[in-house]
């Protein structure tokens, strides 16, 4: 570990002097920014954020709670702005095991196209804080660094980095991230879950898992290039019971050639074990940075709260301005899907409860509800009232707004919404667990 050859380190200092930095071919700049944002300049040679190229000159700006980590193959000269919490230079990073994979997945993607088959189907899986997101931006951007459109589908509730927790999602990635904002997100194909954990609702969550795979395999076949370019499946750090379970069914929905899993041993030879019989399924080993930092359970409802409020608001560089109207009760449709089960026991001598955890339970707000479903999440279903009630949670969502007030005097509800009205015609809103206070 390198300290900076900068003047001035001192937090206690009125004005920070920039820190430059020289890094060597194979070296990583990491910082994580606490309070005030920190800006980072790449003054010389070539240099990449999670696969992502640094422009010259340019400064960019991170943000509080960014954990960052500034590689170069080359060598390079940066500066850096602000006080990080941490700061240093490491030259033991795993960038070139994860280039010589990019580099046989491109060899993949070469013969699917020579012999018009499917290109690499790749999951990443591991434990909690291993960097499996940031895995999966590295290996997106560098597809499409190769002018390949690869599908990014992502199976964590918790920190959704599509489009917001609580739901799976899927978009074509047609350019490198962002490097302060990661991808961005058009016309992403979601749906709704409503919670934070598979465990919650697991026949909901087995069945959008593979109503998302149907729509990945559909996109393949109206673009080819999709196809060829392959489809890198992020999944949640939960790797027992359920969380295990839900890891080979995604593996199987998405028809997975290649499971990358990082870190865990033990997570690794299950998997190869489990997945003996089907020969065509590569499991890998693949090691973790040691850049990846451990979060909080606080940072990371911080983290979700910060991803909701920049759907709405988006962010300090790029700002979003969200509309606030009154929905009349009478138009605000809406459901929350699955209730408890009846335990057998409470049932008539012989009957057996019914299954309701796929059910759609009518949400009505009313004075002895409204508390219920205010600051909550709702997405927007693209089914209407019109269609078949049952196709709804196979339907793929719009997008979100936020309760923000029930005015039972009035009968209407206020609602935080990305688009201003008329809302889609007959639309159809479902209740997530998931709350937002907007305090804008
Ligand atoms: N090489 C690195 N250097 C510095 N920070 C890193 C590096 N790789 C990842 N990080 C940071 O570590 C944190 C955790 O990484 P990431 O979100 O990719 O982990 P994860 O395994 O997906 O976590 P989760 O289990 O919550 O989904 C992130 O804030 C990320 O920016
Ligand atoms: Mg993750």
């Amino acid at each position: 570990m390198k300290m900076s050859t900068g003047d001035n380190n001192n937090a206690n200092s009125e004005i920070i002097e920039p820190r430059s930095y020289t890094l060597e071919k194979g070296e990583e700049l990491r910082f994580e920014v606490e309070n005030e944002s920190v800006q980072c300049q790449l003054i010389e040679g070539k240099a990449e954020l999670f696969g992502t190229e640094l422009r010259l000159e340019q400064k960019y700006t991170f943000q509080k709670g960014a954990k960052v980590a500034v590689f170069t193959f080359h060598g390079c000269k940066l500066k850096l702005y602000g006080s990080p919490e941490v700061e240093y230079v490491a030259s033991e990073t795993p960038m070139t095991i994860y280039l010589n994979l990019d580099n046989s997945l491109e060899g993949l993607r070469v013969t699917a196209i020579k012999e018009d088959k499917y290109g690499p189907n790749v999951l990443v899986a591991g434990p909690v804080d291993v960097g499996k997101t940031t895995f999966c931006r590295i290996l997106l951007n560098y597809a499409v660094r190769h002018d390949r459109t690869p599908i990014y589908v992502d199976l964590d509730l918790g920190q959704g980095s599509l489009t917001l927790p609580g739901n799976i999602s899927a978009v074509v990635i047609e350019k490198p991230a962002d490097i302060e904002d990661s991808f961005h997100i058009t016309a992403p194909i979601a749906f709704h879950y409503g919670h934070l954990t598979q465990s919650k609702n697991t026949s909901l969550y087995n069945i959008i898992m593979k109503a998302l795979a149907e729509v990945v395999e559909c996109k393949k076949t109206n673009e080819p290039s999709t196809k060829y370019s392959g489809t890198i499946v992020n999944t949640s750090g939960w790797v027992q019971g359920y969380g295990y379970q839900s890891i080979l069914q995604a593996i199987e929905h998405f028809r997975i050639d290649i499971v990358l899993v990082l870190d865990q041993e033990r997570l690794y030879s299950e998997l190869v074990r489990d997945l003996k019989s089907k020969q065509a399924i590569k499991v890998l080993l693949i090691p973790k940075s040691g850049g990846v930092v451990s979060r909080s359970r606080e940072f990371r409802a911080e983290m979700r709260d910060q991803k909701i409020r920049s759907y709405f608001y988006g962010t300090t560089t790029k700002p979003f301005y969200p509309y606030s109207f009154d929905i009349p009760f009478a138009q605000f449709t809406a459901y929350k899907i699955g209730s408890p089960n009846l335990p057998d026991s409470c049932m008539p001598i012989g009957m057996k409860s019914t299954d309701n955890s796929t059910k759609l339970i009518p949400v009505q707000p009313s004075s002895s509800s409204s508390s219920s479903i205010l600051n909550h999440i709702f997405s927007i279903s693209c089914s209407t009232t019109e269609q078949d009630i049952d196709k709804v949670i196979t339907t793929n969502i719009y997008g979100f707004i936020a309760v923000t007030q029930v005015h039972m005097d009035r009968q209407v509800v206020t609602v935080l919404s990305p688009q201003p009205r008329p809302l889609p015609k007959n639309y159809i809103f479902i209740m997530s667990d998931v709350q937002f206070v907007d305090l804008e």
